[in-house]
């Protein structure tokens, strides 16, 4: 008898899996793991539960585990725990021959579904019918799907991640006389402001509008153009909890992801990508007090990394699609190994989307 898996029709994980406890199937993965030896390399990213990081060979941010992926030359399989566009990217950038498994297709990324295909083509018409096509340069994001990517692989353009943002919207710029920004806007205007860009030289594009709800003006006049798109794990921290946390916490450091809104980051004493977080814990002085704007996984593995340190959450918010990987579906990819959960992505997407990636990781 099998018991149909939540978020998967169609993949079951059979009922013997599902009734182990949480220290047998731990237990078994390792034994799983050590028999396969160099045959599987297991990925993580830094939202993923605790439980899934204690596994990983390797844990890092978008950027690193997309390095890892492309450079990893023993392992056939690679295993990854995160969500959906992390393990396409390692699929289209590992080598020849190597099968990327991700432990549950339905944790996507709600932000990287914001610009689909259809609509990013429809904006890109539009815009080039006020303007040269070839002055623009289209970046997209990593958390963006697979046809995203390569249709900025098509025109020239690139990816980024929000380790790279800054450096991939220079180069950018120093190409074409704008940038078209995809999905998330966000990542987009902190990067901006990083780089100095007026407010007036960056537009919103909402493709429910016409011109993205821009005048022709406008759209000349700007350098950056930013898709409507957001996280809501990140936009959901405010300038409120920011002053809060000043308060309870007098002295306090406070770092925030590049997801966040402007004025988060404004307000904040530091930004950057989960990998940048990492580091600022490890660096600071033992006795410091730090106060994080991210995903609360990544915030609570922290605190109880650092307990020389005091390390708090800026409010509680969680990634529930990271949160769908668990130990009993990454216990049932690695038991089928190569047979489910293989990730796939047509040759021709796998093509140009490569070449936007290959791109970024030459720039930064
Ligand atoms: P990083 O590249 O900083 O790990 O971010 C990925 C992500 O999805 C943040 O929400
Ligand atoms: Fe996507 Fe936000 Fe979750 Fe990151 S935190 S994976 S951007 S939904």
């Amino acid at each position: 008898m099998t018991r149909l898996a939540l978020h998967k029709p169609g993949f079951a994980i059979p009922d013997r899996v599902l009734r182990l406890s949480e220290h047998a199937i731990t237990k078994q993965i390792r034994a799983l793991r050590q028999s396969l030896g160099e045959q599987v390399v297991l990925l993580a990213h830094h939202y993923q539960r605790p439980e899934i990081v204690a596994l990983a060979d390797y844990r890092g941010d978008s950027l690193e585990l997309s390095r890892i992926a492309a450079q990893e030359h023993q392992a056939k399989h690679i295993v990854f725990c995160g969500v959906r566009f992390m393990a396409e990217s390692a699929a289209i950038l590992c080598q020849l021959r190597r099968l990327v498994m991700h432990p549950d297709f339905a944790a996507g990324c709600p932000l990287a579904d914001m610009a689909s295909l259809g609509r990013v083509e429809q904006a890109w018409g539009e815009l080039a019918e006020v303007c040269d096509p070839s002055s623009v340069m289209p970046v997209t994001y990593i958390n963006s799907t697979a046809d995203i990517k390569a249709f900025c692989g098509q025109r020239g353009g690139c990816i980024c991640t929000s380790s790279n943002a800054k450096a991939v919207l220079s180069w950018a710029l120093e190409h074409r006389a704008k940038v078209f920004f995809f999905p998330d806007q966000h990542l987009g205007r902190n990067t901006a402001n990083a780089l100095g860009i007026q407010a007036k030289q960056q537009i919103l594009w909402d493709p429910r509008q016409p011109l993205g709800g821009n005048t022709k003006t406008q759209i000349a006049r700007a350098k950056v153009i930013l898709w409507k798109g957001h996280c809501h794990v990140h936009t959901f921290f405010t300038p409120d909890h920011v002053e809060q946390a000043r308060r309870i916490h007098p002295g306090c450091r406070i770092v925030v992801h590049p997801e966040c809104t402007e004025e988060v980051v404004k307000s904040a004493d530091a930004n950057g990508s989960t990998g940048f977080i990492v580091r600022y814990a490890q660096d600071a002085p033992p006795g410091s007090c730090i106060v994080i704007g991210t995903e609360i996984n990544l915030i609570a593995r922290l605190a109880r990394e650092h307990p020389d340190k005091r390390i708090y959450e800026l409010a509680r918010s969680l990634c529930p699609n990271m949160y769908k990987i668990n130990l009993y579906n990454l216990y049932w990819t690695m038991c089928e190994l190569g047979k489910v959960n293989v990730i796939t992505v047509t040759d021709d997407i796998k093509k140009d989307a490569r070449i936007a990636l290959a791109r970024m990781l030459e720039i930064a």
